[in-house]
């Protein structure tokens, strides 16, 4: 059976890749071990066991406010490590953090292809997302086997000169675990968020924020629009804190007095879609959240400047409006005002996937091997450099 190896570190990584191995699993087909760089130490506990997955290599290599290359640095010397012990015939990697990046370098160093799950996606800026723009380029020069959610992505690689044969278009294996945790909420097979100071009265909206580019003034101009938004009296405001003290100190210092906004712990999974469930509106800028939003019948406000989703944009689903407070409270107030048109974006169905990106990715791994197998190049560089 081929030796395959899942990296991964972050929140969303393991969110899109746990279908993926339970997939693989459930084929019988691959010998699938799993590492964890543990750079979301904090985080990543409650979606491996929804997910009833074991890592096989625990890093814990995270550090309370961690470098790029401090990270990058620890990542790389404990992955030889891991690689020399599991020797793998592929190793897997999702996304577009250090993390990944990491995963993908190391087993290059090693010889040993590389399969990057939600390739090809770019905002053409390598400053924003920042660094996340550069490391998703980065590994799709090292990976042999693309898995692009979308054509657009998948055009983007082409443009790159990727091969258009170690491309897959499969959808977003995020899309996988939203729509299963969504049926399993409605039909009650899962337990809900519990979050008892929900007021039925009030129009939901869910908060989140992360980005690099949006620390300081970002964050600020974030606080002084929820501020303003929160005045309404026909809102609530849930915000699941990104555990990163970036955003944890400003958000507590300017949110923390106002009654009708509740500064949270993340969430784990499966309670945090049932929160985005409950929502009117999501204000963000995660990437997985725009993803998800439009299986769920949620408007998103992006509080990014650009995004490489474009496609809910395009499908109408989610509005750009930067972290500019005026922005925000603008496109924000506009939506709380105009149910009808919320009511139209929940009918958009959902560009990134159908639920089935894993299946798609564990078919086209399996012919790859059966492929490669016959011209025994299973070690050669990525498929981008060959002649
Ligand atoms: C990382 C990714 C980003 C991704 C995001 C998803 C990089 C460079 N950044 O950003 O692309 O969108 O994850 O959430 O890879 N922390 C904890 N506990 C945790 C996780 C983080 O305390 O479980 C704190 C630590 O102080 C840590 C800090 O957050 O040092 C930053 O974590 P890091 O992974 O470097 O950056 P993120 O902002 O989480
Ligand atoms: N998420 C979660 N709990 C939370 C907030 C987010 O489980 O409290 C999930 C969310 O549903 C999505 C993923 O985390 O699947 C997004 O992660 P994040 O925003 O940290 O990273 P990004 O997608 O921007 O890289």
């Amino acid at each position: 059976m081929p030796r395959i190896l899942f990296v991964f570190g972050t929140r969303p990584e393991a969110i899109k890749l746990c279908p993926v191995i339970v997939e693989m699993r459930a084929r019988s087909r691959f010998d699938v071990r799993v590492a964890i760089t543990g750079q979301h130490r904090d985080m990543l506990g409650p979606i491996l066991s929804a997910f009833n997955v074991v890592p096989d290599y625990g890093l814990d290599l995270m550090h309370p406010g961690q470098t790029l290359t401090g990270t990058m640095s620890r990542f790389l010397a404990a992955l030889e490590n891991v690689l020399g012990d599991a020797r793998p015939e592929l190793v897997f990697v999702q996304g577009d953090t250090t993390s990944t990046l990491a995963g993908a370098l190391s087993a290059f160093y090693a010889r040993i292809p590389v399969a990057h799950v939600e390739a090809g996606m770019r905002t053409g800026d390598a400053g924003d997302p920042f660094p996340e723009e550069m490391n998703r380029v980065v590994t799709s020069r090292l990976a042999t086997l693309h898995f692009a959610a979308t054509t657009g992505a998948a055009e983007n690689l082409q443009n790159e000169a990727i091969p258009p044969g170690s491309i897959a278009v499969t959808g977003n294996s995020g899309i996988d675990a939203v729509n299963y945790v969504r049926d399993a909420l409605a039909s009650g097979a899962l337990p809900g968020c519990g979050l008892g100071f929900l007021d039925r009265r009030r129009k939901l909206i869910v908060v989140t924020a992360h980005r690099r580019e949006s620390f300081g003034e970002g964050i600020d101009s974030i606080c002084r629009a929820l501020r303003r938004i929160a005045a309404r009296r026909d809102v609530q405001i849930v915000w699941p804190v990104h555990p990163n003290p970036n955003v944890t100190g400003p958000v507590h210092a300017q949110l923390s007095d106002f009654p009708s906004i509740h500064l949270i712990e993340p969430l784990a999974y499966v309670p945090f879609v049932d929160l985005m469930r409950r929502a009117y509106v999501l204000v963000t800028d995660s990437g997985g959240i725009q993803e998800e939003a439009p299986s769920l019948g949620k408007p998103v406000i992006v509080m990014r400047a650009r995004t490489e989703r474009g496609e809910g944009v395009e499908a109408g689903a989610a509005r750009l409006a930067g972290t500019d407070e005026g922005r925000i409270v603008s496109e924000v107030s506009w939506l709380l005002d105009h149910p009808e048109e919320v009511a139209k974006i929940g009918r958009v169905g959902n560009p990134y996937g159908d639920g089935r990106a894993s299946a798609r990715i564990a078919d086209f791994t399996l012919q790859w091997f059966d492929r490669d197998r016959q011209s025994a190049d299973r070690t050669a560089a990525p498929a981008a450099t060959r002649a």
